[in-house]
């Protein structure tokens, strides 16, 4: 279901009770049931009530000391009231929870879902009672070797519910799902479709534009779907004009308002064009995280505080690493007219050759797809980040889901991040054929941090397997605890600010002779949690390759990359 936010919707955020369960043991008290005694020698080992309360949407390991490092197993329960309306149908819909979600109604289960970062729902029509029902849902953020991510990751693996939820009330024959976005190419023809779920009697749709004075008609098949194509002269959403149209979706019993920008972005030979016109991406890395509150992000304050500073440094797209994160960053960014890359967790160790992986990753493309196709501000679907060359199956994988991809949205670039290039000889070697599937070659390199410089940077040689091929440096940087200025400067062990300077004026000198760059994005603008970074001293579990520290102190570096941002046109030549 597209566009909740849009629908009639009753919120189940707020307090929840819980259940700390390391043991896993409510499985074999089967606390879903939440029994309460009845006879007076009747008792049990659980109880909802009198227990903590966590708040929804929020992850858990910020919410209870004993809960920081958690990884297992947490019991939520939710109870509400309800009235029954007769012909409306009821759908219960989860922002996202990380990392398995088992959910219960009513002492029954109703679904579960695998996925940390995407949403899904559950009809719950015949379900929910009148009066008090009781949701509990089970969480847990174990990390899987079979999961995506994997076991290994570089952030904080936070769980819980992390996003909102909702209660969505429809008609019997309701608009599941529409995709309105001008054809790939075009500046001027809308190519997409309306899905109707119910009651499949044939029937009209209309796709209005007010402003445009569009109003268009179209039939739906006995399935309920419409094809949807139309001409008009929109004005065209970019970052320094992000026009966004009030689109209405009308059917016989439903109405869906959504605010949609149009636009086209595609590559033709070694430039990205946005409405045809060759752009550079500036842009910046960004995880899911509230500086400030040290906890995942999730409200549409969090966004506004990470998308401003984007704005701030000079972008025009920030890199969502390295999942899907929550919809009001990405309506947020496009309101403020920042183009979005929005990412899989197929991040580095993943086992392709495990049977439901691919299964996994299917789901998890049209998870994100779906809930983000109307959104002309998203360019770029990245599929997967630093996977390894060497593991079985991932390159006939990976192909496989590039090609899902362009077949379920053919409008954006599909992008694969890899660092499996060489550097040596002062030369960067590009080779892996998963370029060959991808619109871009995007690569993350840390010469100057993780690997020293081997010569003058703007003397830097390439050697790249895709000739006319355009390169995005998909990471760069390296780290600096804000404040530290200990000489000397020229050493990485100090974590000095100087030193993190310096590397991001060599990048940039590197840049000045990159073949086909079409842009850039900063390892990363804030300092973030993640355990494994454990120098007590610098890090104290933060990987400090932020621009800004945790506490929204600018470093040397910034200031860096907002001069080069402001230096180097949006606009580069055909
Ligand atoms: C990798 C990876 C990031 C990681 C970064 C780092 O390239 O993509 O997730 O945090 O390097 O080492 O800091």
């Amino acid at each position: 279901m597209v566009n909740v936010e849009a629908r009639e919707t009753i919120s189940l955020n707020g307090e929840w009770n819980a259940i700390i369960d390391p043991s896993g043991s409510g499985d074999y008290r089967q606390v879903w049931l939440d029994k309460k005694p009845q006879l007076k020698t009747d008792f049990f080992e659980y109880s909802f009530e009198g227990g903590p309360v966590l708040n929804v949407p929020g992850d858990f390991n910020t919410q209870m000391k004993e809960l920081n490092y958690y990884e297992g197993i947490v019991w939520y329960k939710k109870p509400f009231n309800y009235s029954v309306k007769s012909g409306k149908r009821v759908f219960l819909h989860f922002g996202a929870v990380n990392y398995l979600a088992d959910v219960y109604l009513n002492g029954v289960k109703i679904g579960s879902h695998e996925g940390g970062f995407t949403p899904f729902q559950f009809e719950i029509t015949e379900k929910i009672k009148e009066g008090e029902n009781s949701l509990i849902v089970r969480v847990d953020n174990r990390r899987l070797p079979k999961g995506l991510p994997g076991v290994g990751f570089d952030w904080l693996n936070y769980g819980g519910i992390t996003r909102d939820v909702d209660l969505v009330e429809t008609d019997v024959s309701f608009i599941e799902d529409y995709f309105i976005q001008l054809e790939k190419g075009s500046l001027n023809t809308v190519l997409g479709w309306v899905r109707l779920n119910g009651n499949q009697a044939k029937q009209e749709v209309t796709v209005e534009i007010p402003e445009l004075d569009l109003r268009h008609v179209a039939n739906t098949d006995a399935e309920g779907f419409a094809g949807i194509e139309f001409n008009m002269k929109p004005e065209l959403w970019s970052p320094s004009e992000p026009k966004l149209y009030q689109v209405i979706i009308k059917s016989k019993t439903d109405v869906v308002i959504d605010s949609i920008g149009f636009r086209s972005i595609e590559v033709q030979g070694n430039k990205v064009l946005l409405n045809q016109q060759p752009i550079f991406l500036k842009a910046v890395n960004i995880h899911e995280e509230n500086p400030y509150k040290r906890a995942r992000a999730f409200s549409r304050d969090d966004a506004r505080i990470l998308l401003e500073s984007a704005k701030e440094l000079g972008c025009n797209m920030v890199r969502l690493v390295h999942y899907p994160h929550n919809e009001y960053m990405v309506k947020e960014a496009e309101k403020m007219g920042l183009m979005v890359w929005n990412e899989l967790p197929v991040y580095q160790h993943i086992q392709f050759s495990d049977s439901l992986v691919p299964n996994k990753m299917e789901n998890m493309l049209n998870e994100m797809i779906s809930r983000d196709k109307n959104r002309g501000g998203v360019v770029v679907w990245a599929l997967s980040n630093e996977t390894y060359p060497g593991t079985a199956n991932r390159d006939k994988e990976l192909i496989e889901l590039s090609e899902k991809c362009r077949a379920n949205d053919s409008t954006r670039l599909v992008v694969h991040v890899t660092n499996s290039q060489t550097y040596r000889d002062h030369t960067f070697d590009i080779q892996d054929t998963l370029f060959l599937h991808s619109d871009l070659i995007s690569i993350n390199e840390y010469i100057g941090w993780y690997i020293p410089w081997q010569g003058k940077p703007s003397e830097t040689k390439w050697k790249v397997a895709f000739p006319d091929k355009p390169i995005f440096i998909s990471e760069f940087g390296g780290e600096a605890k804000f404040g530290n200025n200990d000489t000397p400067q020229d050493e990485a062990a100090n974590w000095t600010e100087g030193y993190q300077e310096q590397i991001y004026l060599d990048q940039i000198e590197m840049f000045k002779t990159t073949p086909n760059l079409v842009g850039v994005s900063p390892w990363l603008l804030y300092d973030y949690k993640s355990l494994g970074r454990m120098h007590p001293v610098h890090q104290q579990g933060f990987n400090r390759k932020g621009l800004i520290s945790e506490d929204g102190e600018k470093k040397k570096a910034w200031y860096v990359i907002k001069d080069y941002y402001s230096a180097e046109k949006d606009q580069i030549p055909k």
